[in-house]
């Protein structure tokens, strides 16, 4: 069924011809503008135009006839006409541009595909199992009084190992598959092999006491497999303080386990050695199924590290202890290989 259009738009199929005096051409021309602005269609509206403002149009059938008039009249009946034009063409032009609008509008409605049945929604990204892991280890070391600091991931060979008690040739650098940076002097610049750095950087700009965590990115030049990444992440954390002893850093790991792992979770320490700690520990964590992990490696800071800090080892001591995050993030999400956190699968990474 279509809709009533409106009336013809050429009622009068005949032009009649107008008298070529001033009355009739300003009525002529308001009939004109209110033809035009009642026209329902742009093809009516074109109809209307060349019927009332073109060369075969009624006001141009006066033009023609100004000739046989007295030169007055001529020229303010001329001048009638050019004014009667003009206001037509006014009310033609508003008229053009709302139905225009309106026909574009009725396009647009006539056009929309309605999409929502097969398409959904936006997926939400949510952050990387790491990124989740590193985040909760900042909470929960806040949440014990500790504050978090950064420092550089290119580093060079004085943090990295001098001042962490490694001199040059020490052997323990080989502990460290060091990736070197070409910069300056041939290996003095190197890709952080640890977060430990950050311990002589928060000892030189910070007075103590200290009780801060450095979380970051690491790199060693290590073969990727289950449980290592040639990049990953660690938490270094740093305590410096008067009286402080091994049984505060024996506490703090285990209330550190049991705030990011739960109450069933336990902490071992087990000697061991490193070059900036002494006595240094392992500790590791025990599931609730007993079985144990390692989770990373601790110790009292050695005097060498405090005087590099500029601290004086008579006044103060500390702990220290680096995590490495990607372990936790594997542990806590149940991934059993590590490479699969960092081989952007999302199938795997959708589910954490
Ligand atoms: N930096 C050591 C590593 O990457 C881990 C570590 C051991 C950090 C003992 C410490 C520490 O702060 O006391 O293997």
């Amino acid at each position: 069924m279509s809709t009533w259009q409106g009336p013809p738009a050429t009622c009068s199929t005949s032009p009649f011809v107008i008298e070529p005096t001033i009355d009739a051409v300003r009525r002529a021309g308001e009939d004109a503008a209110g033809r035009l602005r009642a026209a329902f269609t742009l093809d009516q509206l074109r109809e209307l135009a060349a019927e009332l403002l073109g060369k075969q149009g009624e006001l141009a059938g006066v033009k023609r006839q100004l000739g046989s008039l007295a030169p007055d009249e001529r020229r303010t009946v001329g001048q009638a006409v050019n004014e009667s034009l003009a206001l037509a063409q006014v009310a033609h032009d508003e008229r053009r541009a709302l139905l225009a609008a309106e026909a574009r509008r009725q396009q647009l409605e006539a056009e929309r595909l309605d999409l929502t049945e097969i398409t959904s929604r936006p997926r939400r990204g949510h952050l990387h199992p790491v990124t989740q892991a590193w985040q909760r280890l900042e909470d929960v070391f806040i949440g014990l009084g500790f504050r978090v600091v950064e420092g550089p991931e290119v580093e060079s060979d004085y943090y990295n190992f001098e001042a962490l008690n490694m001199g040059p040739g020490h052997p323990a650098r080989s502990m460290f598959d060091t990736l070197f940076v070409d910069y300056g002097e041939p290996g003095s610049t190197v890709l952080r092999t640890h977060t430990s750095p950050v311990q002589i950087r928060a000892m030189q700009t910070l007075t103590p006491p200290l009780y801060v965590v450095a979380p970051g990115r690491v790199f060693r030049r290590d073969t990727p497999d289950a449980t290592h990444m040639p990049v990953f992440h660690q938490i270094e954390g740093l305590v410096v303080d008067k009286g402080i002893a091994f049984a505060h850093l024996a506490g703090t790991i285990q209330a550190f386990t049991e705030a990011f792992f739960g109450p069933g979770f336990n902490s071992r320490l087990r000697p061991s050695y490193f070059p900036f700690t002494e006595p240094s520990a392992e500790f590791d964590i025990q599931r609730p199924d007993g079985s144990w992990l390692e989770l990373g490696g601790c110790g009292m800071v050695h005097p060498n590290v405090l005087r590099a800090g500029g601290i004086d080892p008579e006044e103060y001591s500390g702990f220290a202890f680096g995590i490495g995050i990607d372990r936790m993030a594997k542990e806590f999400n149940g991934v059993d290989d590590m490479r699969e956190l960092f081989a952007n699968d999302l199938r795997i990474l959708e589910q954490f």
